[in-house]
């Protein structure tokens, strides 16, 4: 059988800050109770990061985990790519701090924005520059530190959110048509939809830094609808059914858009992964962060087929099929 070159996932790596906030201390910042949190989103803790756990700080921890699970070095990654909405400055790229802090001196580094849909987008990027053979190795990093961009006077958000970072490595290895790697991504954008979900400012905008808005209730119908259809786009893609599918690991906004989509589309809650309730959600973080404790609890396994999938701010949403 012809061999194909594939981007092959061969480490996973996570990082959440030491500070934890359980929903009983959010309900001390803002007229919100524990059970309110856990019944409309799934969320009984998140972390927020201390003043040195920037998106690099954390995104480097991230992927100094995915590299030693995969037995690589730094000098040996080709590119990194980090997906963060919440970067440590406008320039230079996030990126370039976790190549120094990795000596991943012979990577080329840039960030990418996509809101809550950053670790799709990036992992389809790598996902193109592998497969064309402009690169082996590429660490894909999601690191976010929403507490900055929090509006703590607005209950109705502040209390969804959390920081962290997830990495993977993926490595460009000759496949046999049923072995491991990435086989599909698809990525979409709807850009009449931007007011639903963004921050209101930015540090080109003047006086103003930004805080997160959200119309929750739309973002909601949007979500589960258009993930739904992102899953199916990727079945039909590959020739699939749900029931092919070992794990769907979704972006870990609130469980009830998680059991939606699930529902609609056929894949039973025993095979979703869900970790929101530890860390909430983290945008372009949750879906590594999601994987890695996946798959260093061994539920995930070698040979088993996961769909990713993300909706965020933009809106932006996508999926990708990964054959581990
Ligand atoms: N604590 C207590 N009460 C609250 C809180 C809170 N933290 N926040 C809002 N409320 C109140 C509202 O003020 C409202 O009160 P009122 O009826 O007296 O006006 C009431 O709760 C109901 O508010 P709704 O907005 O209707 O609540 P809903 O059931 O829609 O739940 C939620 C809100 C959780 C935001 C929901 O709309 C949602 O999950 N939306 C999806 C948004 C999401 O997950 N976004 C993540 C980012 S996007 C992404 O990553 C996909």
């Amino acid at each position: 059988m012809a061999e194909l070159r594939r981007a092959v996932l061969t480490g996973v790596g996570t990082y959440l800050p030491e500070r934890v906030v359980s929903n009983d201390e959010m309900a001390e910042r803002v007229e919100t109770s524990d059970e309110w949190i856990t019944e409309r989103s799934g969320i009984r803790q998140r972390h927020f990061a201390g003043p040195h756990e920037s998106a690099a700080f954390m995104g480097a921890a991230a992927a100094r985990g995915a590299l030693e699970m995969a037995g690589v070095a730094g000098a040996a990654v080709g590119a990194i790519i980090l997906a963060t909405s919440t970067p440590d400055q406008s320039f230079p790229a996030t990126a370039v701090h976790v190549q120094a802090a990795l000596g991943a001196m012979n990577a080329f580094a840039f960030d990418l924005a996509a809101a809550c849909s950053g670790f799709i987008y990036a992992l389809s990027v790598a996902d193109g520059m592998i497969r064309a053979g402009q690169v082996e190795n590429v660490l894909v990093i999601g690191s976010e530190v929403y507490s900055r961009i929090l509006n703590f006077a607005d209950r109705g958000t502040c209390v969804l959110f959390g920081d962290g970072a997830g990495a993977v490595l993926l490595q460009a290895r000759a496949v046999a048509a049923d072995g491991p790697g990435i086989l599909s991504t698809h990525l979409h954008a709807d850009g009449t939809q931007a007011e639903i979900l963004y921050v209101d400012g930015a540090v080109g905008q003047p006086d103003r830094p930004g805080h997160l808005v959200m119309n929750g209730r739309e973002v909601f119908r949007q979500a589960v609808s258009l993930l739904a259809g992102a899953v199916s786009e990727a079945l039909a893609a590959n020739g699939l059914r749900a029931e092919d599918i070992d794990w769907l690991v979704p972006h870990q906004a609130n469980r009830r858009i998680i059991e939606g989509v699930g529902r609609k589309i056929g894949i039973p809650p025993e095979r979703v992964v869900v970790t929101l309730e530890r860390h909430a959600n983290t945008s372009a973080a949750s879906i590594p962060l999601a994987l890695g404790q996946a798959v260093g609890d061994g539920r995930i396994k070698p040979g088993q087929l996961v769909l990713l999938e993300a909706l965020g701010g933009g809106l932006t949403w996508g999926s990708a099929l990964v054959r581990m």
